[in-house]
């Protein structure tokens, strides 16, 4: 093999692999949410949690979590250190308001996103399920 032909050979092997690697990180991109089931909110964004304690919401939050939010917070809601643990949101409107405002903007500090904001990704149904599913875990 020439050392052309060997170069192509790579090339060749990197942009075969490449699918792969990105299917790998897969679970890394935003998941819109199925929310098929729960009352739809409309356009308005609420200011406190429409579906506290609804069962469904319970298991479509859980989904939506661990798709979008569980890499950095944590499985199960449990925070390991690198981001704030959920559960320790205050619970009613004071705590939703500020959950949904984070959820929708992200945070940034010196410029740079911590966390992505998901206007425009997650609907705010998908929003109050993942809320109703994280305050509906074990706080240990
Ligand atoms: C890329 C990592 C990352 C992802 C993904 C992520 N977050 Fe965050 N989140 C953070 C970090 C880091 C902070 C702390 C930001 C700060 O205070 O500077 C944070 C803060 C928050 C806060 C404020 C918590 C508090 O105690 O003040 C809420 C609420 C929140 N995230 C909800 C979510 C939800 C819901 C999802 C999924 C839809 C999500 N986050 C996805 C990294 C992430």
């Amino acid at each position: 093999m020439t050392k052309t032909t060997l170069a192509l050979a790579c090339g060749l092997a990197v942009l075969v692999g490449l699918p792969s690697l990105v299917r790998a990180h897969g679970d890394a991109a935003p998941q819109p949410v199925d929310t098929t089931g729960l009352d739809p909110l409309g356009d308005d964004i609420r200011t406190s949690n429409p579906y506290e304690g609804n069962k469904v919401a319970i298991r479509i939050g859980a989904n939506g979590y661990n798709q979008n939010c569980a890499r950095c917070h944590g499985l199960d809601a449990k925070s390991g250190g690198m981001a704030p643990d959920l559960r320790e949101v205050e619970a009613g409107e004071s705590g939703d308001g500020w959950f949904i405002t984070r959820v929708l903007h992200g945070a940034k500090k010196d410029d740079r996103f911590r966390m992505p904001p998901f206007e425009g990704i997650l609907s705010q149904e998908a929003i109050w399920a993942i809320r109703t599913y994280v305050e509906n875990q074990p706080k240990d």
